[in-house]
């Protein structure tokens, strides 16, 4: 059956949404650092840029374990929903692929690294590296690659997610934005 709004009450909880919002702005900050690198002077703000990067991406892999411990616990979604059912689908599969962007990126971006026999920090932590050696030298580029094709599908992906909140904030008018409200 289709209902046209949801029958409220359904929500998340405070740390979802706070990891949400937390990691929605890590993740637009760590694409906006490397798509406008390149239209930095070249130097120390390129570095920057490169470094903030790498940094939020770290971050991201971090808060990724609480928020998927924290889905695993709640077993999905914030609850009930009155969206139709390719619509759930559609939603469970598009959040499902961030879950796996946010761990696979970041592993990939230090893998890519690695690979090319450079260190890694974390706030100036030197991370573990089993790659420094030449025997990974030839996977670094195809690493990379598939970090950035990826990377410039999830700017993609954010677009079919903010799509589909404004289809629902504006033209379903349901609660969709209201289950994920900060401070409420
Ligand atoms: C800044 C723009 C964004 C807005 C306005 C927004 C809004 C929302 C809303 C309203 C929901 C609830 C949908 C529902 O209950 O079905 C949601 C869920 C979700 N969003 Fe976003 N979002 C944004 C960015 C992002 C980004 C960048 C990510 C990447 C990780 C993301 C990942 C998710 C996930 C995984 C869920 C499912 C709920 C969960 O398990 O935490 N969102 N978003
Ligand atoms: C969720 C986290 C991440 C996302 C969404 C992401 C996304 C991207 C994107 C979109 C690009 C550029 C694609 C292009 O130029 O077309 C890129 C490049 C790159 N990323 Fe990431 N990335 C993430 C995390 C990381 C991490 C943790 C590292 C390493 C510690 C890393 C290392 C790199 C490097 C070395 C490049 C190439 C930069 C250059 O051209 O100089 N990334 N990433």
């Amino acid at each position: 059956m289709t209902m046209d709004r949801f029958s409220s009450g359904a929500s998340y909880s405070p740390a979802r949404r706070w990891l949400h919002w937390g990691m929605a702005a890590f993740f637009i900050a760590v694409l906006c650092a490397v798509e406008f690198k390149d239209s930095l002077p070249k130097g120390h703000l390129r570095h920057l840029a490169v470094l903030i990067h790498t940094q939020l991406g770290i971050v991201i892999l971090l808060l990724a374990f609480p928020r998927i411990a924290l889905r695993i616990r709640a077993a999905g979604g914030g609850g009930e929903t009155a969206r139709q059912a390719w619509q759930e689908r559609a939603a469970t599969a598009v959040h499902g692929l961030f879950y796996i962007v946010m761990v696979a990126m970041p592993v990939l971006g230090i893998l890519a690294i690695q690979t090319r026999e450079h260190d890694v920090r974390f706030l100036g932590m030197l991370l573990p590296n089993y790659f420094d050696d030449d025997a990974w030298l030839p996977y670094a580029l195809p690493i990379k690659t598939v970090h950035e094709f990826i990377g410039d599908a999830v700017i993609g992906l954010i677009g079919v997610h903010w799509g589909a909140v404004l289809w629902h904030q504006f033209i379903q008018r349901d609660d969709i934005l209201a289950r994920m409200r900060v401070g409420n």
